[in-house]
């Protein structure tokens, strides 16, 4: 396979758009950018006329896979009813009611459009319940792409120095984080309470499972530690569940790890493709959003497509069907991988659940960022980037995620690739 027409496109694109792309992270992938012409089920066709299995799935949000049925359904008839009437329909309640009967912290919702902003909403909550500035973030956690939080995401471990120094991203460099941000390292809880035992700390927002950067749990008691330090110290714990969040379990990681925060934040597999992200939580601090003392607006919240398709996801994942299929497909696909890389010697670690996983070599039981990094991701992004030529599309950093459209026929067909990307050497 060749992606010369999606290069093509990017370049000539690139004469109206900044970089031939539109978000940041779209770049940077080999062979180039990609160009689709449609997508359906697991499957992407670019411009070239390929077809890939798609376990990149829209960087998560697609759960049921690309244009299912019940989704787009929902969202066409809803055209023909209202748009965006800056005011509620009927449809924003239920969708709101159906997270909070899946999400344990889910006491009350807020929608937004993108996790990003859901992950300000949270900030400021936290500020305003305990009249405190400092959030506490760890290295290697993503929070979106916002000034006040874009710091030691993915640093280079060769330049990082000191880890409880934040990091800049491109964007925020020569700006100084202030004495608002401080970042530390995950999975440490005496760390944490070094810095909880100032008082100064009004939130603690992580990434329950690392994923976006090395795959990595959390160590056995430590979400109940910090979860117990939060309550001592007066400081909100926020979940950042905008991937784990209806993957890990319809209930998202907390339903699945037993650790309920205080704020979650909620995304992606939350609408299906569709622009919708939430900040739920307990009453008492959602209470200030809801009685106007803390502020958060936005003209498309709640718009009227995105709130059905809204429903008619979370319908699907409630009624259990979703993650019966995944659990079964995924489940096939670790065990696939873990036996194909294991015949042909590679050291290899399969880290999470059949909807989202991550997958790395050369390295086993990384308890932070900074072990994390010592996999060898060279040469998982050559696997990566040999999949793709064979016509299957995953993520250079090792992420894998799952839709209920992956049939068997789709997971053997992949692991009949990996046999022969790995046969050829990699
Ligand atoms: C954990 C996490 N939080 C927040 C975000 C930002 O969400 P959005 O891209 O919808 O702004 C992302 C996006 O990938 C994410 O993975």
């Amino acid at each position: 396979m060749d992606f010369i027409g999606s290069k093509r496109a990017v370049d000539e694109g690139s004469a109206y758009v900044a970089g031939g792309v539109n978000s940041g992270y779209r770049t940077g992938l080999r062979p180039n950018p990609l160009v689709f012409t449609s997508a359906h089920g697991c499957r992407l066709t670019d411009i070239d006329g390929n077809e890939l299995i798609d376990y990149f799935l829209g960087m998560g949000p697609m759960i049921l896979g690309h244009s299912p049925h019940s989704v787009i359904e929902a969202a066409k008839n809803q055209l023909d009813v209202s748009l965006l009437v800056a005011g509620q329909t009927p449809l924003e309640y239920e969708a709101a009611r159906l997270v909070t009967e899946l999400v344990p912290s889910a006491e009350l919702v807020r929608f937004a459009s993108s996790g990003s902003e859901a992950v300000q909403v949270a900030f400021r909550i936290a500020r305003a319940a305990t009249k405190r500035m400092k959030i506490i973030k760890f290295e290697g956690h993503y929070h979106g792409w916002f000034d006040n939080v874009l710091w030691s995401v993915a640093p280079d471990i060769a330049m990082a120095g000191d880890p409880l120094k934040p990091i800049p991203v491109a964007g925020t460099e020569g700006q100084e984080p202030g004495d608002n941000l401080v970042v530390l390292p995950w999975n440490d809880a005496e760390v944490l309470e070094e810095y909880l035992k100032s008082g100064e700390i009004a939130g603690i927002i992580m990434e329950p499972i690392m994923f976006n950067t090395g795959g990595v749990l959390p160590r056995a008691g430590y979400l109940e530690r910090v979860r117990e330090l939060c309550d001592k110290y007066g400081t909100l714990l926020i979940f950042d569940e905008v991937i784990t969040g209806f993957r890990v379990a319809p209930g998202g990681a907390q339903a699945r790890l037993k650790v309920t925060p205080d704020l979650t934040i909620l995304g992606k597999a939350l609408a299906n493709g569709f622009a919708v992200a939430a900040i739920v939580g307990r009453r008492e601090f959602m209470d200030l959003v809801g009685t106007g003392r803390v502020m958060h607006g936005g003209t498309y919240n709640t718009q009227a497509i995105s709130m059905a398709a809204t429903v008619a996801t979370l319908k699907e994942i409630a009624s259990g069907s979703t993650h019966l299929a995944i659990d079964k497909t995924g489940t096939l696909l670790i065990e696939g991988l873990r036996e194909e890389f294991t015949k042909a010697g590679i050291m290899h670690e399969v880290v999470g659940f059949p909807a989202v996983f991550n997958v790395r070599f050369d390295l086993h039981g990384p308890t932070d960022y900074r072990s994390a990094m010592k996999a060898n991701r060279e040469r998982y992004m050559n696997f990566s980037f040999e999949m793709l030529k064979r016509g299957v599309r995953i993520l250079p950093r090792g992420t894998w995620f799952l839709s209920s459209a992956h049939e068997i026929k789709d997971i053997e067909s992949t692991l009949g690739i990996v046999r022969e990307v790995l046969n050829a050497g990699i």
